[in-house]
């Protein structure tokens, strides 16, 4: 009872996976997820990997009076890994107030809720966003958080902010930010993976969308920048990897006797550039992709790969698979989705 944790977006893609390392590690995470991005079979294939069935309960995040009847049900709560906000970075440019209304005001509200209820363990599901377009292409978590290229990304930094000032008000709080570079993969089983809304933002789910037919041809979004190949670089990480390091941050952060504002780069270490992705998607898998060079994509930024010496030696966190493991597991999901 008393290894309780309330896990926002736990039906999600980054979620489900965590919520499963979780229960592997003796934890017992309680979701709060009302399937606007994921679909309720994913508690299914929850239980069926784990053969354990967490609570759940379809409660906006939002809704305060909801979450705080939760919290009140659940005296023995451990604290939160709240990853529940909108996520897809073109929507929040045409309807930026969903994204300042959903992501910061559900911040908010486990905010207030874990200080009624002196909920001390918090971890935040923060972004590589945060750093904008950074000087160097490798970040360390003192790089300066710049002005994000979306609204998506500017909840992100509130979030953070918000987080730290809470923090800096004397509460008991122990809050982790971990900063995601890009995730990718599936569940090694082929049974969790990404539920993408219509047509994917994200360069792997378009990738496997294109390969199954859903999609006629994958644009690669310029070649004409300036890294060796000409299209950007990114960090990808595998899903699992990232899912284990939240038990990990869970585990440190359960060993503090102080209160703390802790941020993690969460990323392999290695950029690759888009047409890395493609390449190895085509070897890994087998087959060939149809794919046409476009124009540039509005708010990219040229290239950024995690320093992740942090996670590694504060966390004790190795990454245990590469990106050819990530896209061959992101196929197999894929395929068997109907
Ligand atoms: N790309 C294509 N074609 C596509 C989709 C993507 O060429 O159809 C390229 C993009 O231009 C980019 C790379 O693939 O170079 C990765 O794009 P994604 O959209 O998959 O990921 P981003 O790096 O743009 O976005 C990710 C997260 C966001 C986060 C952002 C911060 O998805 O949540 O990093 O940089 F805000």
């Amino acid at each position: 009872m008393d290894r309780q944790i309330i896990v926002t977006g736990g039906a999600g893609y980054i979620g489900s996976h965590t919520v499963i390392e979780l229960l592997k590690e003796g934890y017992e995470p309680i979701i709060i997820d009302d399937f606007r991005n994921s679909k309720p079979f994913i508690l299914d294939r929850i239980t069926e990997i784990s053969g354990e069935t967490p609570i759940h309960y379809s409660v906006d995040c939002t809704d305060e009076e909801a979450m705080m009847a939760i919290f009140e049900k659940h005296p023995n709560l451990l604290g939160i890994i709240h990853f529940a906000a909108d996520k897809a970075v073109g929507e929040s440019v045409t309807n930026p107030l969903k994204y300042y209304q959903n992501n910061v005001g559900s911040m908010a509200v486990v905010l207030k809720g874990m200080a009624k209820y002196n909920l001390e363990h918090l971890v935040f599901s923060s972004s590589c966003t945060v750093y904008g377009e950074p000087d160097q292409a490798e970040v360390t978590e003192d790089s300066p958080v710049r002005e994000a290229n979306s609204p998506y990304g500017h909840t992100k930094i509130i979030c953070e902010k918000m987080i730290r000032d809470v923090f800096a008000s004397g509460a008991a709080i122990k809050g982790t930010l971990l900063r995601y570079f890009n995730p990718i993969g599936a569940h090694p089983s082929a049974r969790l993976g990404e539920l993408p809304q219509g047509i994917p933002n994200n360069l792997v789910p378009y990738i496997t969308q294109t390969a199954k037919g859903i999609r006629e041809q994958l644009t690669v979004f310029g070649d004409d920048y300036d890294t060796p190949d000409g299209t950007n670089i990114r960090d990808y990480i595998h899903v699992v990897d990232l899912a284990r390091a939240h038990v990990l941050a869970l585990n440190w952060s359960l060993n503090q006797s102080q209160t703390f504002y802790e941020a993690f780069n969460l990323g392999t270490g290695k950029g690759s550039s888009v047409l890395e992705i493609i390449n190895t998607f085509e070897k890994v898998n087998q087959l060939k992709l149809n794919y046409q060079i476009g124009e540039r994509r509005a708010g990219d930024v040229v290239q950024i790969y995690a320093n992740g010496n942090k996670a590694k030696e504060v966390l004790g966190w190795e990454c245990e698979y590469d990106i050819s493991a990530a896209l061959k597991h992101s196929w197999e999901w894929e395929k068997g989705l109907e």
